[in-house]
């Protein structure tokens, strides 16, 4: 698995042209929660999603910070184990306790980390997360692995069954480039191709970005969404991990 990985990253990053795969969130292709059970919806108390979030633990969910804007324990449920946004099946847990990065003020800011507490366990397998010193694999052209049920296309309509892509990581310079002081390098990371079509969505935020398997990014923001030149930007969950482990030990 680091083989392959590192493999596919060498790949990538000798390429600098590097242009999408032809894959039918925009681009990438539909997957289930069986394929991926640390994927969790977050959703109103209605049932309608609007983020995405990453079991680490049977009852911690990892989310974004600007998915909980305006919420509040009694506005807010956890689903795991449901592929279909119509679906009835899998868990659907009551949220206890919300933490959001106190530092948090705005995406663009950076802080975008929030973690809810579960009032009840997922019976799902959480995904593991990046310790602080994993600082290597945001290494530019790493393979990194995106899921949700975000919109598959810049102001399109959300996928009712969840999806995946990868995105090659972008180094920070290309990233700052692209975005100018908006890109905090010490809270994000950006992953995508030079010619855009493959991207996150609205819809997909607090979702995971995985590399190798293991939590290392939340959806967070972009320009638009797959557009040539604008990558997506993600938490950079190195920076917060700490902070993840204390509210996980909470
Ligand atoms: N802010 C969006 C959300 O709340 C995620 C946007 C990601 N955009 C992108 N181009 N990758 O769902």
């Amino acid at each position: 698995m680091l083989v392959a990985t590192a493999a596919a990253a060498t790949a990538l990053a000798a390429s600098p042209t590097a242009t999408a795969a032809p894959q039918p969130i925009v681009g990438g292709t539909t997957t289930t929660t069986a394929a991926y059970p640390f994927v969790m919806q977050i959703t109103d108390a209605s049932g309608s999603q609007f983020c995405g979030g990453t079991l680490v633990a049977p009852r911690k969910v990892v989310t974004a910070a600007h998915c909980m804007v305006g919420e509040t324990t009694s506005s807010v449920r956890v689903v795991g184990g449901r592929t279909n946004l119509n679906g009835t099946d899998g868990t659907v847990s009551k949220v206890g306790k919300i933490w959001v990065n106190p530092a948090y003020h705005d995406a663009t800011d950076g802080d975008d980390v929030a973690v809810l507490t579960l009032a009840t366990s997922m019976p799902y397998k959480p995904a593991p997360y990046v310790t602080p010193s994993q600082t290597g694999l945001y290494a530019s052209g790493t393979t990194a692995r995106i899921l949700g049920w975000g919109t598959t296309s810049e102001n399109g309509s959300s996928s009712n069954q969840l999806r995946t892509a990868t995105v090659p990581i972008v180094s920070d310079s290309g990233c700052k480039s692209s975005y100018g002081s908006d890109f905090v390098q010490s809270d994000m990371v950006c992953a995508g191709y030079t010619s855009g079509g493959v991207d996150t969505c609205q819809g997909d935020s607090g979702g995971p970005l995985l590399i190798g398997g293991v939590l290392a990014g939340i959806t967070s923001w972009g320009e638009g969404c797959a557009e040539a030149g604008y990558p997506g930007v993600y938490t950079r969950l190195t920076t917060f991990s700490d902070l993840v482990t204390a509210q996980v030990g909470s």
